[in-house]
C-alpha cells in the first residue's frame, strides 16, 4: 500500500506536482496495490492534547512498543477521544509498504499540519524499519551544499533525523525544487533557470523512483 499525504496550503503546488508524479509512477508499476491520499492541509490533524500525552506515558510505562496495544492505553473517555484520531492515522502508517509525503518548506522547517500528524502518530521506541519513505519536497529558496542558507535547512535535516530517531529509518529518499520564490520575487528573477533545472530534475527523479521496484 502506498499511503500519500499532502500538506501545501495551496493546490498549484510543486511539492504536490512532485509527489503526485511519483505517486502515478508507483501506481502504474503496482496496478493491484492498494493506494490511501491524505491531505493534510485540506483536513488537518488537531494538535495533541493532555490525554494523548497520557496514553504516550501509559506505553512507555508499560514498554509496549506494539502499535496493535496501543489501545491498552486507553482508560479514560477523553483517552478514548484522543485514540479516536489517533487511530485511523497509525492505521494508514503501519499498513503502509512505502510512505510519500509531500512537504513544502514553510518557515525553514514542515508545515504545522504535517508536524500535527508526526505529533499523533508517533510513540516512543516505535519501529518503522523496512518501509519506504520518500519525500516530495519545494522550497522558495536554495539551500544545498555550499549554500549561504545551508545552516538553516531544518526541512530535510529535521524529517531526516525524525525518521532515522524515531520511526528507525534511515534511508528516506528526498526529492524536490528549490528556488520557487524566483517565480514571484523580482528580486530573483534571474534565478528562474536554477528553479526551472531543480523541478525538471526532481519530476525525474520522482517518475523513476516511483516507478522502481
Ligand atoms: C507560510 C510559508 C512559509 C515559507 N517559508 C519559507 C522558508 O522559510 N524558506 C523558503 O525557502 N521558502 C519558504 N516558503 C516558500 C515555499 O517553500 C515555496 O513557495 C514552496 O514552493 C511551497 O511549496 P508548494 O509549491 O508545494 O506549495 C514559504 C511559503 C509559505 C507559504
Amino acid at each position: 500500500m502506498l499511503l500519500h499525504l499532502d500538506a501545501s496550503a495551496r493546490r498549484n503546488s510543486f511539492s504536490r506536482e512532485i509527489g503526485d508524479t511519483f505517486a502515478a509512477a508507483w501506481r502504474a508499476a503496482r496496478p493491484a496495490a492498494a493506494y490511501v491520499h491524505r491531505d493534510l492541509a485540506a483536513d488537518p490533524p488537531p494538535p495533541i492534547g493532555e490525554a494523548w500525552t497520557e496514553l504516550c506515558d501509559y506505553v512507555l510505562e508499560h514498554q509496549i512498543t506494539d502499535p496493535a496495544r496501543y489501545a491498552e492505553a486507553v482508560r479514560t473517555p477523553e483517552h478514548a477521544e484522543a485514540w479516536a484520531v489517533v487511530e485511523p492515522l497509525l492505521a494508514e502508517l503501519v499498513a503502509a509498504e512505502t510512505v510519500l509525503i509531500a512537504a513544502p518548506m514553510y518557515n525553514f522547517s514542515v508545515p504545522a499540519a504535517l508536524k500535527a500528524w508526526i505529533d499523533q502518530v508517533t510513540f516512543p521506541r516505535m519501529s518503522l524499519a523496512g518501509k519506504k519513505f520518500v519525500v516530495a519536497y519545494a522550497r522558495g529558496g536554495a539551500y544545498g551544499p555550499g549554500k549561504p542558507r545551508e545552516p538553516f535547512d531544518h526541512h530535510e535535516r529535521y524529517l531526516r533525523d525524525f525518521f532515522a530517531g524515531h520511526f528507525a529509518v534511515e534511508d528516506a529518499v528526498f526529492v524536490g525544487s528549490e528556488m520557487v520564490n524566483a517565480l514571484v520575487d523580482p528580486a530573483l528573477a534571474g534565478r528562474r533557470d536554477e528553479h526551472e533545472r531543480s523541478r525538471a530534475a526532481a519530476l525525474e527523479a520522482a517518475r523513476s523512483i516511483g516507478g522502481g521496484r
